[in-house]
């Protein structure tokens, strides 16, 4: 027996030599494979032989033609990736959930321009700062300070991972609900009524089960590391969420409750805007940090894979603005149906886009149809954002308690699934813990990052932002923006966020 294996795999890998060596077309695959000696066993372990021949051959054929690709043309690939990478990382929840539900909460307009200021003032420079130092060090957030030699500033790595830590704990809640949207698009629709639709998906234990599902998808992308199908999959994800959000957008345009709507969303009004602005700094600053990613560190790594040669600025710019562009999409898209259906904006809260949605895709031919792609393309996007948290979060751990990597994740996930469980019972906990990791944790861990480049790593910065051939007046600027200008920003919203948590702590629990 063991006599006639051992023959059995001489021969095929003699054969197998010879394919390799010579490149053939299937048929000469087959007619080697009909050179098997047949007297010996039977007709059926010759043809499985044929097949498993074919296969090896074509899965050679196939990791060989990978490799030339990537060798020819190793800049785009790298560029692409990078793109792709984040921009999955960035466009998520954050545009077309969070921004819209938060912009009814925070007034409309006001809240528009103050987010649209910060996304240029502050997040742009921003992340540059996060990819000149993961370009810089070629490392993750917590090795990138060794590699620079500035180990100190790790902390702004730890505060990042504890932020990673409470924001993916209620983003895999609102995942959840994302899944549970999906299924109800091929079983049977939205309900009636919208609202009510919303309220039984929020919380309760099937909210559980599906935040577990969720949290068991990213986890599982790690695992089985099929991290490069996800990025790839931004390709069709990002045109294709831009696609469905101008057409409803356009829809939307029909409806009775559209003027109302963009006089709401579009108009400030001018003689309270700088009133209103102060008021709602802190929200925007932290929706601008969440939405572009930043604060946590997930910039950093990803830019720690990129090309010198890369253009650092001209990419920051296209990402920033898919990001927003979407972002604004998103609210042209909730506004109309919401006024139409009768919803005051701040009402719709957390459920804003759900229930304006749902109640839309209710009303139109094919929508399930319709609601279905969307609620999938927008689970492709949570979850390409929901990876990049993670990372962050198991490389931290990884390094701090040099564990393995599937440990670490399962261990992490296991975690992150309990920390969320208040949040799919009750919804108050979305607020508290959405509000102290993005107004307070994200913006502090952007002002750490700032402090460094603008104070202690300037000229190095300068140096390595000009390797992209950026203009040569792009350096300074950046600079003196990074050390004269975010620090006091940032310092005064983080003030101010933190009394405002301290407030609506007061008011919620006590
Ligand atoms: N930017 C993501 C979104 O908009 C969320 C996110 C926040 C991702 C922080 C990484 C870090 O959904």
């Amino acid at each position: 027996m063991i006599d006639h294996q051992l023959r059995r795999s001489l021969t095929r890998q003699c054969l197998l030599q010879e394919l390799v060596d010579t490149p053939r077309s299937l048929s000469d695959v087959s007619e080697i494979g009909h050179r098997i000696p047949t007297c010996l066993v039977c007709v059926i372990i010759e043809q499985s032989l044929c097949l498993i021949f074919m296969f090896d051959i074509m899965h050679i054929y196939i990791i060989e033609l990978q490799r030339v690709v990537m060798d020819v043309r190793e800049t785009w690939a790298t560029r692409l990736g990078f793109i792709l990478a984040a921009t999955g990382s960035a466009v998520g929840l954050g545009n077309i959930w969070r921004f819209p539900f938060l912009t009814g909460e925070s007034g409309g307009a006001a809240f528009l321009v103050v987010y649209l200021a910060l996304v240029l003032v502050v997040g742009l420079p921003v992340l540059l700062v996060e990819f000149v130092i993961g370009r810089r060090s070629k490392r993750n957030p917590i090795g990138a300070f060794d590699q620079l030699n500035h180990s100190q500033w790790k902390i702004a790595g730890a505060v990042g991972a504890i932020a990673g830590f409470i924001i993916l704990s209620y983003y895999s809640v609102v995942g959840g609900w994302v899944i549970q949207y999906l299924l109800a698009s091929f079983t049977g629709g939205y309900g009636t009524d919208a609202q009510a639709f919303f309220m039984s998906t929020a919380s309760g234990p099937t909210t559980i089960l599906f935040h577990a599902v969720f949290m068991a998808l990213v986890a599982g992308i790690v695992a089985l590391g099929v991290r490069n199908g996800l990025e790839k999959a931004a390709t069709v994800m990002v045109p294709s969420v831009i696609i469905l959000l101008v057409g409803m957008a356009i829809y939307g345009s029909t409806l009775s409750g559209a003027g109302e709507a963009y006089q709401y969303y579009l108009y400030p009004e001018l003689s309270t805007l700088l009133t209103d602005a102060v008021s709602v700094l802190p929200a925007a600053a932290g929706q601008a940090f969440f939405t572009l990613s930043l604060g946590m560190g997930v910039m950093i790594t990803y830019s720690s894979y990129l090309a010198e040669d890369r253009n650092l600025l001209r990419d920051s710019g296209l990402i920033v603005l898919i990001d927003t562009g979407i972002a604004i999409l998103a609210g042209l898209v909730v506004f109309p149906f919401l006024f139409t259906q009768g919803v005051t904006p701040g009402e719709g809260g957390a459920g804003s886009i759900f229930i304006s949605l749902a109640g839309a895709f209710n009303g139109l031919p094919a929508g399930t149809l319709i609601g279905g792609v969307f609620f999938f393309m927008l689970l492709l996007a949570a979850l390409s954002s929901a990876f990049s948290i993670f990372e962050v979060v198991v490389s931290f751990t990884i390094d701090t308690f040099e564990i393995t990597r599937v440990r670490a994740s399962v261990l992490l996930g296991v975690i992150i699934f309990l920390i969320g469980i208040p949040t799919a019972l009750d919804l108050t906990y979305l607020d508290t813990y959405d509000k102290f990791a993005n107004n307070i944790l994200l913006i502090l861990g952007g002002l750490l990052l700032s402090l460094f480049i603008g104070w202690v790593y300037a000229s190095d910065a300068t140096h390595e932002l000009r390797k992209g051939r950026a203009e040569s007046w792009i350096g300074p600027v950046w600079i003196n923006v990074v050390r004269y200008f975010v620090p006091p920003v940032l310092i005064i919203t983080l003030g101010l966020a933190v009394i405002e948590y301290y407030d609506f702590i007061q008011s919620t629990f006590f």
